[in-house]
């Protein structure tokens, strides 16, 4: 005899609330930071290989001024032209009204708008203080909600900023809590600069998880100082199941210097299945996915390393001099 009817749905919900969400951003952080100028034809190749892997999201492009991020001007295009999969959400950023417009008439399934924890960098971002983008965004998420359409926040330099140092974990919170409290879905905490570590990702863990459920919560690691992945293992441990990652770890914010790629789509399925967490994303797509690209990034971005930085899931470091090395040992 099965488990009565009431747990095996108790039980299918709390698998479901398990399950890992990989929000593919290549596309849109990706390729925002490359000086090589993509065709829309590469851009819609990459976004069609990429549905096929099994990530839950794909971050398609940006609806915001092609004068600041050329990059993305043909976001309509790619919109477009792209064959959407069932079951995977196609997502884009939007910095004010217009860029929802746009948003709207390409058809995308959730929107993202963007603020950040330093004043400075988001003056430098989106050329507005924090409480003035929050302003911005209200009109736009009344208009979003009506249309029934997802919307997330992204709060970058929660951890560090270029500009300013060190950011205070209630500085970040109190971004996130604003953005929570004009109706986003989900907070996708980021590290612009990648220069957090996995005992500050936990400090700031601790201070908000009690009041937000981790389910709408989504981590978005650069990989500068190659701890990405440990602190997609250290979020992990806290509850957190939707990871942003970027395949063959490009990206990077065209405003926040010395920043360098998102942390790989390739290193974060590789360490999570490692500690035999499910993800679900093809590896071998994933790289096929990559090679799309191939022919149009600079040379030096070519040879990313597929693996991108491998956390020790024994220590949780980036393997290097502060790994215990076990399981490296073992790899
Ligand atoms: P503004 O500089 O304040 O100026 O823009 P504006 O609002 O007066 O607009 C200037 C011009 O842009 C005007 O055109 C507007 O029509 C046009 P003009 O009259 O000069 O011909 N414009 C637009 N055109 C198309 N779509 C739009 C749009 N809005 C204005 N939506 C604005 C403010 C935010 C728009 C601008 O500063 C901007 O687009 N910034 C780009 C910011 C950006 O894309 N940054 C990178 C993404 S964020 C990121 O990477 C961080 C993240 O990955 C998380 C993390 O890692 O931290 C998400
Ligand atoms: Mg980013």
């Amino acid at each position: 005899m099965g488990l009565p009817k009431k747990f095996t749905k108790i039980k299918r919900e709390s698998e479901r609330l398990q399950m890992i969400k990989i929000v593919e951003v290549g596309p849109r952080d990706g390729l925002q930071n490359e000086t090589a100028t993509v065709p829309t034809d590469a851009k819609v190749a990459f976004v069609n290989a990429l549905s096929a892997t099994g990530v839950s999201e794909i971050e398609v492009s940006a609806f915001v001024s092609p004068g600041r991020v050329p990059q993305l001007a043909d976001s309509e295009e790619v919109f477009r032209d792209i064959s959407r999969k069932a079951g995977v959400m196609y997502s884009a950023l939007v910095p004010n009204e217009q860029g929802l417009d746009r948003a709207i008439s390409a058809g995308v399934d959730k929107v993202s708008v963007f603020t950040a924890a330093s004043e400075t960098f988001n003056r430098k971002n989106i050329n507005a203080s924090v409480e003035e983008s929050i302003r911005r965004f209200l009109p736009l998420m009344g208009r979003a909600k009506s249309m029934g359409l997802l919307v997330r926040g992204y709060v970058s330099t929660a951890f560090w900023c270029a500009f300013e140092g060190k950011i205070a974990p209630e500085a970040a919170r109190n971004v996130i809590d604003r953005l929570f409290d004009i109706g986003v879905d989900e907070v996708s905490i980021s590290d612009t600069t990648g220069k957090a570590s996995p005992e500050e990702v936990a400090k700031l863990l601790e201070l908000i998880l009690p009041g937000i459920p981790s389910g709408q919560i989504a981590m978005h690691f650069h990989d500068t100082y190659g701890r990405g992945v440990a602190n997609v293992l250290m979020s992990h441990s806290y509850g957190i199941r939707i990871f942003d990652a970027s395949v063959g770890g490009l990206g990077g914010c065209p405003f926040a210097p010395g920043a360098t790629g998102n942390v790989s789509t390739e290193s974060v399925v590789r360490a999570l299945e490692a500690g035999e967490i499910s993800v679900g994303v093809d590896l071998e797509k994933l790289s096929n996915a990559r090679r799309v690209l191939d022919a149009f990034l600079k040379n030096e971005r070519r040879t990313l390393p597929d693996g991108g930085s491998q956390a020790c899931m024994t220590c949780r470091y980036y393997s290097g001099d502060a790994c215990c090395g076990r399981q490296a040992a073992s790899r």
